[in-house]
């Protein structure tokens, strides 16, 4: 999951963009176009809730299918898009047996350097794990940039992206003929507990943050189902909320700063009455009562195997 740039709920809302977005850097391939960027801090952050929620439910149906592909015996490559500094791999690496060549992409090459540094090194049964690092745009991605690929993965990034490039991610890994497992997109469902009048309001503004420009945000998820499935691949999704307590303050903080942030942004007319909602929410967290659940799901794609995969 991403939150929007922040501005203007006050004084608790950092100046700063919010949680996991920096100031933009130039696109791969220069020109004009500039990117957002996300904070090294905040994946951090979100890497043991992220590993707590994902569903191991789809690593059953993953490995039987790894099992038999047909270079089975070889070892797996796995293109890991979007990898930030890497979480994916460091939580699924050590899940799955045998030896594994790791691609990780991204368009930050600050983030690529996090990965490679704090890249896994054994597989479950302890054969060795490697990786290289791969900057440039998922929205160019091609068949052929996938030809020999045993897996694809993806976490927090399918929200992130527009339909035109999830389009072009489930081409490429159909084309390639290898599974998919496309981790922790948010599906627009936030609850907080004990509840507030204004939890809604700004839920709806978030998720309006989350559409801006061409973004699927909390459309990603049915977005990308269909595409696959358009392809004839076929698709299961499994629940991975984040279930945030007394025991994820300083991630909660964050979340929390970067979500009313986001909403005040696309609402400005929320602005007086998110600062107060966002001061008591913040003390309501420090002083352990207050409970969130961020809905996420997960979804494996097993298209018909090329015969390379
Ligand atoms: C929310 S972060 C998630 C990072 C990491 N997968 C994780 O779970 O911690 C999204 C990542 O996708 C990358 N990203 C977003 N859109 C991209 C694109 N079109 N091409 C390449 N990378 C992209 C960002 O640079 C960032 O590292």
């Amino acid at each position: 999951m991403s939150t929007g740039t922040t501005s203007g709920a006050g004084s608790e809302t950092s100046a700063e963009p919010g949680p996991g977005v920096l100031p933009a850097i130039p696109a791969p391939g220069g020109g004009e176009t500039e990117v957002p960027r996300y904070a090294p801090q905040w994946l951090r952050l979100r890497e043991p809730a992220d590993a707590q929620a994902r569903a191991h439910e789809l690593l059953d149906p993953l490995r039987i299918r790894l099992a038999n592909r047909p270079r089975h015996g070889t070892e797996l490559i796995v293109h890991d898009l979007g990898c930030g500094t890497g979480s994916m791999g460091r939580w699924l690496a050590p899940l799955l047996d045998g030896a594994q060549h790791w691609v990780l992409h991204d368009r930050d090459p600050y983030l690529l350097h996090f990965a490679s540094v704090g890249a896994p090194r054994a597989a479950a049964d302890g054969s060795p794990v490697t990786v290289t690092t791969q900057r440039g745009d998922i929205g160019r991605l091609t068949p052929d940039a996938l030809t020999g690929a045993s897996l694809v993965t993806a976490s927090a990034l399918l929200d992130v992206l527009t339909a035109e490039e999830i389009d072009t991610l489930a081409r490429a890994c159909v084309g390639a003929g290898c599974p998919a497992l496309l981790t922790l997109s948010v599906v627009g469902r936030v609850e907080l507990a004990p509840e507030h009048p204004l939890d809604r309001e700004i839920g709806e503004a978030f998720n309006a943050h989350q559409r801006r420009g061409d973004l699927l945000g909390p459309d990603a998820v049915s977005a990308a189902c269909e595409a696959f499935d358009r392809l004839g691949a076929s698709v299961r999704v499994h629940p991975s909320p984040w279930r945030l307590g007394a025991g994820q303050r300083e991630l909660t903080q964050e979340w929390l700063r970067g979500w009313v942030g986001a909403a005040v942004e696309q609402r400005p007319d929320l602005a007086p009455r998110a600062e107060t909602y966002l001061r008591d929410r913040l003390a309501a967290c420090a002083a352990g009562d207050l409970r969130v659940t961020v809905h996420h799901s997960d979804v494996l794609v097993l298209p018909r195997p090329t015969g390379g995969a």
